[in-house]
């Protein structure tokens, strides 16, 4: 009924997609797809795969602090047929987490055509942080997986091997074309993962009358910030999450906000000239990069009982401190005229999956990841690890204009992270630390988050030793 423009072409009625998926049985016999899996900081997480894709693939635990073993990078394939059990302490601080397939060279493909899930993470602090603003789980507090699928004939998810930046031609919001939402009055929270495998969004919120609606930050990544930051909106790129709070504690029943990903500059500058001509035959039919899209529409509902609550002044009392002495590490991200992108003059294919360095578990290291002018923003995930900003430079001027600290970050700079958006020109400073409670050598994983990139090898393979 309702025009919500969110889309410029509807998915076939009647007819069916055909998905990959994580298939959970529970213990009522039904079949759940993708499950949000939930679990407690300091508990433990098990989970057994039975591969029957025909295909190779893994579970990766995308944020968690894991041993190589668990890890399901692509050094450790699961074989079609064969069964693997992924089990580990959470190590982790609440937050929402994320696991997806991530086979050598196939990642994309098989993210794209579904497999992928949510893990909300809890600890004391979070419980706290719901009580106080009286949220709901389900109700004004849901997590939200955002993920832009290209769709061909009779609605297939289609994914070329080998292709770039695979973009798609239409939004899905916990796989639901077209999602309205009945929020209640009051606060709502929207923690936000971006599942997508190479669209970048810049998140924001409108009324009926197109005003922008401030909300707050809450938290990234890794969970919530030391205190919520008001914002317009926040880019949030492949891999990575937020955790924004609404204040609808005004709206009226029948009042309507649209979730969209609003107008930015998509610094495309690696392709020739100007990028809509080049972005239309590189990705026919797909939405181009930057441009206003709808992502869900928020109805006010006229059903009583809305989260009531205060949103505290302290969100959460972890901090890292920066380390000047950190031993640094430098990493340029660059195209060759051939098209292959690169770190520094490494690509795991051109490296043959081998480590190209060695660090001692225990040491805390600065990393400068310096992203080519002639580039496009590549949201950088480390693998085993989560780490801090410690500054921006060089930042382009929608980045720039968010900072709010003399290091150049921005608030989504200020928390937990393992994935960073590097924009052309721009130099990231990430702060490691190394320590972890595993022995022997363990590898872990540093990749551009954009699927395609990482699938043509814009990734690198390193041990702690
Ligand atoms: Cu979410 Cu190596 O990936
Ligand atoms: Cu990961
Ligand atoms: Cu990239």
């Amino acid at each position: 009924v309702l025009q919500t423009g969110i889309h410029p072409q509807p998915l076939r009625e009647g007819a069916l997609s055909d998905v990959w998926a994580y298939a959970q049985r529970t213990v009522s016999g039904q079949v759940q797809l993708n499950p949000t899996l939930f679990a407690r900081s300091g508990g433990r997480l098990k989970v057994t795969l039975e591969n029957r894709l025909g295909d190779d693939t893994t579970i990766h635990w995308h944020g968690m602090t894991v041993d190589e073993a668990n890890d399901g990078s692509g050094l450790h394939p699961v074989r079609h047929g064969e069964r693997r059990v992924y089990e580990f302490d959470i190590r982790n601080r609440a937050g929402l987490y994320w696991y997806h397939a991530h086979p050598h060279g196939q990642t994309g493909m098989q993210v794209h055509k579904g497999l992928a899930g949510l893990v909300v993470v809890e600890d004391d602090e979070e419980l706290a942080l719901q009580k106080a603003l009286g949220l709901t789980w389900g109700i004004d507090d849901i997590a939200l997986s955002i993920a832009d699928k290209q769709f061909g004939l009779r609605n297939k998810i289609v994914h070329e091997v080998g292709a770039d930046d695979w973009v798609g031609d239409k939004v899905l919001v916990n796989w639901t074309p077209d999602p309205v939402f009945e929020a209640r009055r009051g606060w709502l929270r929207l923690r936000l993962a971006n599942t997508s495998n190479a669209r970048l969004y810049c998140i924001g919120f409108d009324d009926e009358h197109r005003q922008r609606l401030p909300f707050h930050l809450l938290g990234t990544d890794g969970g919530l910030l030391d205190r919520a930051h008001r914002m317009e909106s926040v880019f949030l790129g492949p891999g990575q999450r937020v955790d924004v709070l609404l204040d609808l504690r005004d709206r009226s029943p029948g009042d309507l906000l649209m979730m969209r990903s609003v107008v930015y500059d998509p610094m495309e500058n690696d392709v020739g000239i100007g990028p809509p001509e080049d972005f239309a035959m590189e990705h026919p039919g797909a939405m181009p990069m930057g441009e206003d899209m709808a992502l869900m529409l928020i109805r006010m509902s006229d059903k009583p009982g809305g989260a009531a609550g205060t949103l505290p002044e302290r969100l959460s009392t972890h901090a890292v401190g920066i380390r000047e002495d950190a031993a640094r590490r430098p990493f340029r991200l660059w195209i060759q005229d051939s098209g292959r992108w690169m770190i520094n003059h490494w690509n795991h294919h051109l490296a043959h999956g081998q480590d190209v360095f060695e660090i001692r578990r225990g040491s805390v290291e600065r990393w400068d990841i310096t992203n080519d002018m002639r580039s496009m923003p590549h949201p950088m995930h480390l693998h085993g690890f989560q780490f801090v900003v410690t500054g921006r430079a060089n930042s382009p001027k929608q980045v720039a204009e968010r900072a709010i600290d003399p290091r150049g970050r921005t608030p989504h700079d200020l928390g937990v992270l393992d994935t960073v958006l590097v924009w052309p020109g721009e130099t990231v400073s990430i702060q490691i630390d190394f320590s972890q409670p595993y022995s022997g050598r363990q590898r872990y994983m540093f990749h551009c988050h954009n699927l395609e990139h990482e699938d043509q090898g814009m990734m690198i393979g390193f041990a702690v030793i």
